[in-house]
């Protein structure tokens, strides 16, 4: 990321100095730079880099978060003048980022959480970008940040989102979407493979044709890609001789702490986190399936237009809840933060990029709580209500079939728990001031009340 990331600033005309803890990696990009070295040039120490620069420097870091990223600090912090930024451009707990922000402040020093997402080739050719810092300081990397940025229709997919960790956050939150979209797709294939018996490249056709529809992103069309994929060596598709235990870096379980800790649902990201929590437990999983017999109702086919729209409503949830996590961060943390911006800003560049952001960015530019929540959104409302009854038939039948599909049914569960007037909190509330005097509200009459038990 940090090499792709060098090119690209290089290659939008900001001359750099680049330095990397292992210095013969620093000596090959240099070298393979071509005609882009006239911008580059290498330092193989900190003391060399800042050596190099002239005040007030920027130097981005592009290390794995937490310890990496505390160590580069702690060895740059004491050769920086005041004034001097440093850019923390990899993913962070914006725990860390809000932390490291008011202990470089302290020190005179101005710290930036700018979060990138687009993977290589979008560090090279045009990522998104989310940064969170002072005003002053985004002023002054602004235009180094909008030219190396993705475009959507000329408008850089780039901005400041509020102050210390926000830009962090954001990646956070998009990261988590990412995770939901992801289990999503792959509980549609899930279906379309055991509930269908599509073969790898009939069911990659048929992502192809979604991505020509509402569903049209960079996500569904990699899965068309992949799964039309075949092994080299062996001719077969390559999707199946992948072994099916999912990795994680931690954005997806920062997500869900922080929604836990602003007492925000993101029920839809959980599942897509405990699936991949689920896929890692191999050993369980092999020896549950000689264990508990699949339900043997597997022969009705789904509906190829059920699931496409099942996927459109509950790829919608995912978004509501991260738009509506936003929110709240916003408020708890008082940044001035725009969520049709956030929205503006993951339309090209990002892994998240989909058709439906323009959508979404025009649905959250109003005013208002009920203008961070998508699903009140007349153009979404109307979305999810066309959608929703497919996406309900999808989770029975899955469920008949015993095939899993948690964050399908999690999007279901959610969509169902928020347009209920009359919600089950009831009886909880009776439990709790049973066992805890813990109290309850009253419908008709005010103030605090215990029950007669
Ligand atoms: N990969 C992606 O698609 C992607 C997308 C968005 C954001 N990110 C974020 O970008 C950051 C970098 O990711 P990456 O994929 O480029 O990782 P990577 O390929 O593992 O590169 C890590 C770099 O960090 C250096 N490094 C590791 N530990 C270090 C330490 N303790 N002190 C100093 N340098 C250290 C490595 O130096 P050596 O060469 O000496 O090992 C290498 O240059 C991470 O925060 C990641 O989450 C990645």
């Amino acid at each position: 990321m940090g090499s792709n990331l060098a090119l690209n600033i290089a290659a939008s005309g900001f001359p750099l100095v680049v330095q990397n803890r292992t210095h013969a990696r620093t000596e090959e990009f240099l070298a393979d730079a071509g005609p882009l070295e006239d911008k580059l040039a290498g330092a193989e120490t900190p003391n060399q880099l800042v050596a190099a620069l002239q005040p007030p420097r920027a130097i981005i870091l592009m290390v794995p978060a937490g310890a990496p990223v505390d160590q580069q600090i702690a060895a740059l912090a004491p050769l920086l003048s005041p004034g001097d930024m440093i850019i923390d451009a990899g993913n962070a707990d914006f725990n860390d980022t809000r932390r490291r922000a008011t202990e470089l402040a302290e020190a005179g020093l101005v710290h930036v959480g700018m979060g990138v997402s687009g993977g290589a080739e979008g560090a090279r050719h045009g990522p998104s970008i989310m940064v969170g810092t002072t005003p002053e300081a985004w002023q002054a990397i602004r235009p180094m940040v909008n030219a190396i940025a993705a475009r959507f229709r000329g408008d850089p997919c780039a901005d400041r989102l509020g102050g210390d960790g926000a830009g962090h956050f954001v990646k956070t939150v998009h990261n988590g979407i990412e995770y939901a979209d992801m289990q999503l797709i792959a509980e549609v294939w899930g279906l379309l493979r055991d509930g269908n018996g599509a073969a790898p490249a009939e069911a990659g056709r048929l992502f192809g044709e979604w991505n020509k529809g509402p569903l049209s992103s960079y996500l569904v069309e990699i899965t068309a890609t992949v799964l039309g994929t075949e092994d080299p060596a062996s001719g077969r598709p390559m999707v199946e001789l992948i072994l099916d235990r999912a990795g994680q870096k931690g954005t997806g379980r920062w997500t869900l702490i922080e929604a836990l800790k602003l007492g925000q649902s993101a029920t839809t990201i959980e599942a897509a986190v405990a699936a991949r929590a689920v896929s890692a437990q191999r050993e369980l999983r092999l020896e549950a399936s000689t264990r508990f017999d699949a339900p043997g109702d597997g022969a009705t086919p789904f509906d190829e237009d059920d699931l496409e729209a099942a996927l459109l409503a509950a790829k919608i949830m995912a978004y509501a809840q991260g738009f509506i996590l936003l929110a709240e961060a916003r408020r708890a943390f008082d940044w001035d933060m725009k969520l049709s911006r956030v929205a503006e800003i993951w339309r090209a560049g990002c892994i998240i990029r989909s058709a439906l952001l323009d959508g979404m960015a025009e649905a959250l530019s109003g005013k208002g709580p009920a203008h961070d929540n998508l699903l009140l959104a007349p153009s979404f409302a109307k979305m999810v209500g066309r959608t929703v009854p497919a996406l309900r038939r999808v989770v029975c039948q899955a469920a008949t079939q015993g095939l899993p599909v948690p964050a399908l049914s999690a999007a279901l569960g959610y969509f169902d728990g928020i347009r209920q007037a009359r919600g089950t909190a009831d009886l909880i509330q009776a439990q709790r001031d049973f066992f805890g005097e813990h109290g309850f509200e009253r419908i008709d009459r005010d103030g605090q009340h215990h029950g007669p038990w």
